[in-house]
């Protein structure tokens, strides 16, 4: 015979009622000798020890097998405390599970809000970031009081899915850029504190104005130097120059809009001025290149460009933002506001920026992305919060599932890591502004997170890619999650594919049947020794039952959990081949509607 101490039963009577009360303890003070006495526990013994103690039954989850079916009843603060993961094979229930704890854990609430003889709904938060799609019907009942966010277009209550490029930070616009360290990243930083400061209240129009005057400046003296080269037998410049002055006779009408007098007047002059000397070359053929224009032509724009600039305010006495802050600007403009910056600079960074520039275009022009990363009219960020983490008391519902299924997989990761980052900001931010530094507690879900916390390899090509980003985040979320009340949740039917860092920082684990080995050996790892015999019973788990262990359970149990209707159960049943194949069940198609949709021809 072989004994793995797991805990300690203590009994206690209880006078009043004259009965013993027996409350089950994590860990063993005095090891039992050889010789003692075994004993099979009575039932309310065994009670006693799947149930837990009496301050942490708050939700049922289900019951044990094992123990007569005593009621398996666990505490939230302890499992979604300090991060829960569900793991199990494809099938096994881990959708079904996280679905039951979200619903079962908002009826014990609402229940409890009742017991208490309180009005209300639960202050509660949860966001499933959801990339298969399955979770919108489980939570259908909810009615608008789910906030479900989708690619556009969207029907019903759904609500457009909206992850728009200006919220970006830096380091996540250098992995979508992919910008080197180097020119690139400085460039691209730059860049983006310039647009966001350029948009900030308080910045007088003005002084972005002046910006754009020395830059245009800046170019025309770049040509002009390049210029001289070629009279001393250099490389024949192949700068576009007439598409610099008509982008300056462009700029100087449209800012000439957006300010008073004189100011409005000096720019109409400049937009005259350069259209003129375009117009004077057009004339006599088609002007593209330097070498096509006069050069006291181009000296007199710039004399202008410059006597304008003195008279307006310096950008350099604004504030300064950081290219982080979550402040609007027009993403259509960064490519073309990169190329200004670059010119001012030097350096050779002209290819990275053609690069960027088209993949900026070419992600806006996508009718599905776009929508997502450019959506206008823009959301405010107080709304957008509002939306994502839940507005004041939870009014606008408990539950935001972000439905990830349309978003095209070069950008899943990007739209997940920009996410996950602003939830897990906005509660420390939410701490850090509570007058006596309250969390504001939430729990946030990830289904598949194999595909978003991957453990890191070698040949993962450069750090600087979206799904490093994504696991960076997720490992922060882990380790820093608990202090500011951000719960994390994942389920994955990959275990041994997860980070390491990411699962070391969860403390409580539901297994469901896992059978590959490798997935198997990990999970050993991950628990204690003395549990391991219950572990093999892993690969022959039915679905529905799992093995509960760590922070959430005194001892490590097989629970079954408890059963969800259909309509409940996150969509993805397994197909129904047969029923199909012989007519039982209806399924018609219509792929040119598919195809309609798809292309985004509505
Ligand atoms: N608690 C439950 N109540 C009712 N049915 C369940 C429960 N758990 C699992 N099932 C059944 O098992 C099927 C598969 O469960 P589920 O979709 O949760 O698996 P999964 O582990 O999430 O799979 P995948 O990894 O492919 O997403 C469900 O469609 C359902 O029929
Ligand atoms: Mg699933």
């Amino acid at each position: 015979m072989s004994v793995s101490p797991v805990g300690t039963l203590t009994s206690r009577p209880d006078r009043a009622l004259g009965t013993t009360k027996y409350e089950l303890s994590r860990g063993v003070v005095a090891f039992p000798s050889v010789g003692d006495q075994v004993l099979i526990p009575t039932p309310e013994q065994v009670e006693a020890i799947v149930g837990g103690k009496d301050s942490d039954k708050r939700v049922r989850i289900g019951a044990s097998p094992m123990a007569s079916n005593a009621s398996i009843v666990v505490d939230p603060d302890k499992l979604f405390g300090r991060h829960l993961a569900v793991l199990g094979n494809t099938g096994s229930g881990k959708s079904c599970t996280v679905a039951g704890l979200i619903r079962w854990s908002m009826d014990a609430a609402r229940k409890a809000i009742r017991d208490e003889g309180k009005i209300g709904v639960p202050n509660a938060r949860f966001i499933v970031l959801d990339p298969n799609g399955e979770y919108a019907t489980a939570f259908a009942d909810q009615g608008d009081k789910l906030r479900l966010f989708r690619v556009p277009p969207v029907v019903g209550v759904e609500r457009p899915l909206d992850v728009p490029a200006w919220l970006w930070s830096g380091h996540e616009w250098t992995a979508v850029a992919h910008a080197q360290p180097g020119a690139q990243r400085p460039l691209l930083m730059q860049g983006l504190r310039e647009l966001k400061s350029g948009q900030m209240e308080g910045v007088p129009r003005e002084a972005t104005i002046r910006r754009y005057l020395v830059s245009y400046s800046t170019r025309i003296s770049a040509l002009l130097s390049t210029g001289t080269q070629t009279f001393a037998g250099g490389p024949r410049p192949r700068f576009d120059c007439a598409h610099l002055l008509e982008a300056i006779a462009h700029d100087c009408a449209q800012f000439a809009e957006e300010v008073e007098h004189p100011t409005s007047d000096q720019l109409l002059a400049i937009d005259r001025q350069t259209t003129e000397v375009i117009n004077a070359r057009r004339s006599k053929g088609n002007p593209k290149f330097f070498d096509d224009f006069m050069i006291t032509d181009l000296e007199e724009v710039r004399r202008s460009l410059d006597a304008l600039a003195r008279t307006l305010p310096d950008l350099g006495s604004a504030a300064p933002i950081g290219e982080d802050a979550p402040i609007f600007f027009d993403v259509n403009m960064l490519a073309e506001h990169l190329n200004r910056v670059a010119t001012e600079q030097g350096g050779n960074v002209a290819g990275f920026i053609s690069t960027l520039g088209l993949r900026i275009r070419g992600m806006l022009a996508d009718p599905r992305l776009g929508a997502v990363i450019g959506r206008d009219p823009p959301t405010t960020f107080g709304t957008w919060l509002k939306d994502y983490v839940g507005d004041n008391g939870s009014s606008n519902g408990q539950l935001a599932v972000v439905d990830l299924s349309l978003v095209p997989s070069e950008v899943v990761h990007i739209v997940v890591s920009v996410l996950a980052r602003l939830i897990f900001e906005s509660l420390q931010r939410y701490r850090r502004s509570h007058p006596t530094g309250q969390t504001l507690p939430t729990v946030l879900i990830l289904e598949e997170a194999h595909t978003f916390v991957r453990r890191g390899r070698d040949d993962d090509g450069p750090a600087e890619n979206p799904s490093h980003l994504c696991r960076e985040t997720f490992e922060r979320i882990a380790r820093e999650g608990r202090k500011f009340g951000l719960g994390l949740v994942l389920s994955s039917q990959r275990p041994s594919e997860l980070s390491p860092t990411v699962l070391a920082q969860c403390n409580t684990f539901i297994l469901h049947r896992i059978v590959n080995d490798a997935d198997q050996n990990l999970v050993a790892r991950l628990v204690p020794d003395n549990v391991g015999g219950l572990l093999r019973e892993l690969p022959s788990l039915p679905s529905r039952q799992a093995i509960l262990l760590g922070w959430a359970t005194p001892i490590p149990m097989l629970v079954e959990i408890e059963e969800l209707p259909y309509e409940h159960r996150p969509r993805s049943a397994d197909p129904d081949f047969w029923d199909v194949w012989t007519l039982a069940e209806e399924r018609t198609v219509d792929w040119s509607a598919i195809a309609k949709n798809w292309s985004g021809e509505s």
